[in-house]
């Protein structure tokens, strides 16, 4: 190891949304969990900065070069990144904040080893996630993929859940913020099976889709109230372990989120496929396209039926780690 730039290998894990997607934009609590699939980054010394065997510029990888200047200055030592993982990019599941939470918890590393902290890692990673999308990225992805386990995002500190840190920013709207919150719901035998319509629906379109039929229904606000209560609901099922509610509470989420008209025929295909085999199944994300989940005691069964539905499958175990510092 070089005394000025040692190596690092970081990894960090993708996200699925169990409950809140879209009525989070309007202060709802949403409930998210870290993936089995997990994004590594390896850091070592080098003669110039590179990414894959490509050179390191603000233009291709403004994520990497804002949290790379921010810890370690423009003028740190060079060092080659290597990325590899098993998070499927463009599909909802956290990729980006997965890569940016492995590159700030690497160069935090790089800087000074000792202990990592998860709040200063989430922190980063999301002014670099918000910092490349105008200013409007939630800290939903960046917080799962950093602390790991079951995350609750939401307007207001919620009881239900363990309070860990307030996340502000400022935004072309004004300044906005978020309760961070972790759940630690106890081990049991479940399983979630992702499955991807491998449509890419753009986030942005579907936040926008609703926002205008809000305004043109003011009473539809309603129906994001009725996510908010259903989320609460799942998460104190999640806090008791009581999975057979958190299935049902699942479920009623995704009928809210059919209504709501962010669902898409292929989504429908691989819900009613993963049906009767989970104990519940709803469409995770803006939707659209992108991924459906499950919740079931039977992963194999469910893989094959939404693969007989035409789904690519993932499979993920529900308490998975955060960021993580591999030994080399
Ligand atoms: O598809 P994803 O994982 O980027 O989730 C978007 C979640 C929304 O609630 C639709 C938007 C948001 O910013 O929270």
């Amino acid at each position: 190891m070089g005394a000025t730039a040692p190596s690092v290998v970081v990894s960090a894990p993708g996200k699925c949304i169990l409950f809140g997607e879209h009525a989070v934009v309007y202060g709802q609590p949403a409930v998210a969990v870290a993936l089995e699939q997990r994004l590594e980054v390896s850091m070592r010394p080098a003669g110039s900065w590179s990414i894959d065997g490509s050179a390191l510029t603000a233009e291709r990888h403004p994520h990497i070069t804002m949290l790379r200047d921010t810890v370690l200055g423009a003028e740190a030592p060079p060092m080659a990144l290597h990325v590899r993982g098993d998070i499927p990019s463009g599909s909802g599941l956290g990729s980006s904040a997965a890569l940016s939470v492995a590159a700030a918890a690497g160069f935090l590393q790089t800087a000074s080893s000792g202990p990592l902290d998860t709040a200063a890692i989430a922190h980063l990673a999301h002014l670099a996630e918000a910092g490349a999308q105008a200013g409007r990225a939630s800290p939903m992805d960046t917080s799962t993929s950093a602390e790991g386990g079951v995350v609750v995002l939401s307007d207001q500190v919620e009881d239900d859940a363990k309070w860990l840190y307030t996340r502000t920013l400022p935004t072309p709207e004004g300044d906005r913020s978020w309760e961070i919150h972790a759940l630690r719901p106890p081990e049991q035998a479940v399983h979630l099976v992702l499955g991807n319509t491998g449509i890419h629906a753009a986030t942005s379109a579907q936040v926008a889709m609703v926002a205008k039929t809000l305004a043109a229904h003011p009473e539809r606000m309603r129906d994001i109230e009725a996510i908010g209560a259903v989320a609460r609901r799942g998460l104190r099922a999640l806090m008791r372990g009581d999975y057979e509610a958190v299935g049902h509470a699942m479920t009623e989420n995704h009928v809210l989120l059919r209504h709501l008209g962010v669902s898409s025929p292929e989504l429908e295909a691989l819900v009613r496929a993963a049906a009767p085999s989970s104990l519940g199944v709803k469409m995770t994300g803006a939707g659209g396209g992108g991924c459906m989940v499950a919740l079931t005691l039977d992963p194999v069964a469910t893989s094959q039926a939404i693969e007989l539905a035409g789904g690519r499958v993932l499979v993920s175990s529900l308490l998975n780690a955060g960021v993580h510092i591999h030994d080399e």
